[in-house]
C-alpha cells in the first residue's frame, strides 16, 4: 500500500530532482499533481524545473560534499537523477545507509553515467548485440583501434558526454585527427577517454520506453510503450514520432533487449529494494536485426512526444512507477514532436509566431523557460497528433518552423 502525505507538512512525500531541465520540469509537474512535495536542483538559477517546484536549489551536483549536504538537509524520500553528471558515489553511500532511495538505484545511475560501464555491461556481461567498440586514451590508440578492426566508417564519442557533444563520424583516415580533437573539446571531464564504435548502417533507430512498476502482488513488472522513431542530427534529437512501425520479430528482439538491460539496472543489491521507474532504451534496427545502443534510467528526450500520444506520458509513468502506483503505457493517438532551437546566443529571448504555430491542426507547444538561449540549445518542442503518424511529423515540423526565437 502506498500512503501519500500533504506537501509542506511533516508527513509530506518528498522527491528531489537532480537536474531540472525540460525533462525534470515535466517529472516535477507530474509529482505535483500527485500531491508530492518537490525539490528541484540544478547547476544554474531559474532552470525550467526550478520554476515549478516547491523549493529550488543551485549547486554543483558533481561535488559530493555539496550533494550530500543538500540531501541531508532536505531529507527527500526519493532522489531522482535527471542528468548523468552527478556524484554517484555519494548517492550510493546515502542509499546504502538507508537515508534515501535513488531512482531507479544508485548503481544504475553510476553504470549509465559513462559510456564504458553501460557498454561493457550490455555487451560483455549480458551478451547483447551492440556495435563493435574500443575504448581509447590517446589519438594513437584511436588510430590503432580503427586500423585493428573497427574500420571505417566509425563514430567517436567522449565516454562522458551527452546530446551529441564531442561526437563525430569518421569516414576515412583524413577525419581521425579532427574527431579526436572534437572529442577532447566536447567531453564532460578533461581526461580524454573515448569510445570508438563501428558505424551501424541501420534502417531506423528507436527509443523503447520501458517501465518497471509494482504490480498488485508487490512484484515488479515490466511494461513497454509503443516504439518511438526519431531523427538525430550531429547526435542530437530533432524530431520523434510514435508509434514507429516494426517487423514483429524486430519488436520481439527489441523488447527482450530492453527487458535484459532494465532487469539488470533495476536489480536491488545486498538487501536494497529493487529499482522502479521508466527507462529510455535506444536501439538500432535493420530488417529483423536489433542492436542495443544506450539506455537512460529516466525519461528520454525523444519521449517528449508522449505528452501528445499516450494516456500517461513518460513523465507521469516515471512518477507513478517510483511511487509504487500502477501504470498504463497504452497509446492514445499517433503523434510527433519537433524541437525548437534557440537560434541565438542571448539571455531572456522572446518567441515570435507561437500563435501561427498553434494554428497548425492538432498541435501543442512546450516552451521550457530556459533563462539563456544558445544557437543549438533546445528551448521548446512542438507536439502534433494525427491519425496518420507521417502527417503528424509534417505538422510538428511545420509548426516548429513557425516559432521564431530572437533576442528581446
Ligand atoms: N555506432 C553507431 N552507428 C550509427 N549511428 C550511431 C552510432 N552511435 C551513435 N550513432 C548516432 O548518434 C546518435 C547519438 O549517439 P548516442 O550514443 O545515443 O549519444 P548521446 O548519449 O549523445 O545520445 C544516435 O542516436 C545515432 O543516431
Ligand atoms: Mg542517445
Amino acid at each position: 500500500m502506498t500512503t501519500f502525505g500533504t506537501p509542506l507538512s511533516p508527513h509530506a512525500t518528498r522527491v528531489m530532482l537532480l537536474g531540472s531541465g525540460e525533462l525534470g520540469k515535466e517529472v516535477l509537474i507530474a509529482l505535483q499533481r500527485l500531491g508530492v512535495e518537490t525539490i528541484a536542483v540544478d547547476r544554474y538559477d531559474n532552470a525550467p524545473g526550478h520554476q515549478v517546484a516547491h523549493r529550488a536549489h543551485t549547486i554543483a551536483m558533481s561535488d559530493p560534499a555539496a550533494l550530500k549536504a543538500l540531501i541531508e538537509r532536505e531529507k527527500p524520500d526519493w532522489v531522482v537523477p535527471e542528468i548523468e553528471a552527478i556524484a554517484t558515489p555519494a548517492l550510493a553511500e546515502l542509499e546504502a545507509a538507508g537515508a534515501v532511495r535513488v531512482v531507479p538505484t544508485a548503481r544504475a545511475a553510476r553504470l549509465t553515467m559513462d559510456r564504458e560501464s553501460i557498454r561493457r555491461l550490455a555487451a560483455e556481461t549480458l551478451g547483447l548485440a551492440t556495435s563493435p567498440y574500443k575504448f581509447c586514451d590517446s589519438f594513437e590508440e584511436l588510430q590503432a583501434a580503427i586500423d585493428g578492426g573497427i574500420g571505417y566508417p566509425c563514430v567517436v564519442k567522449p565516454v562522458m558526454s551527452s546530446s551529441g557533444k564531442g561526437q563525430s563520424k569518421i569516414d576515412g583516415p583524413a577525419d581521425v585527427r579532427k574527431a579526436w580533437d572534437v572529442a577532447m573539446a566536447g567531453g564532460r571531464v578533461s581526461h580524454g577517454r573515448v569510445i570508438v564504435e563501428g558505424f551501424i548502417d541501420f534502417d531506423y533507430e528507436i527509443t523503447l520506453l520501458t517501465v518497471r512498476a509494482r504490480a498488485a502482488d508487490g512484484s515488479v513488472q515490466t511494461h513497454f510503450c509503443d516504439a518511438i522513431g526519431h531523427v538525430q542530427v550531429s547526435g542530437d534529437y530533432v524530431e520523434s514520432w510514435q508509434p514507429h512501425p516494426m517487423h514483429p520479430a524486430a519488436l520481439e528482439k527489441a523488447r527482450a533487449i530492453a527487458k535484459a538491460v532494465t532487469d539488470d539496472l533495476g536489480r536491488g543489491l545486498d538487501g536494497q529494494p529493487a529499482g522502479l521507474g521508466l527507462f529510455g532504451v535506444e536501439l538500432f534496427v535493420k530488417g529483423e536485426q536489433v542492436w542495443f545502443s544506450e539506455v537512460s534510467p529516466r525519461p528520454h528526450d525523444t519521449g517528449m512526444v508522449t505528452m501528445a500520444t499516450q494516456w500517461q506520458n513518460e513523465f507521469e509513468l516515471h512518477a507513478r512507477a517510483i511511487l509504487g502506483l500502477p501504470v498504463d503505457t497504452s497509446l492514445k493517438t499517433p503523434g510527433a514532436s519537433a524541437v525548437v532551437y534557440g537560434g541565438v546566443d542571448a539571455q531572456g529571448i522572446v518567441f515570435d509566431g507561437v500563435d501561427e504555430a498553434l494554428r497548425v491542426p492538432g498541435t501543442e507547444i512546450r516552451l521550457f523557460g530556459k533563462p539563456e538561449s544558445f544557437v543549438k540549445r533546445r528551448m521548446g518542442v512542438l507536439l502534433a497528433r494525427d491519425a496518420d503518424v507521417e502527417q503528424a511529423r509534417v505538422n510538428a515540423k511545420r509548426a516548429a518552423a513557425l516559432v521564431r526565437p530572437r533576442t528581446a
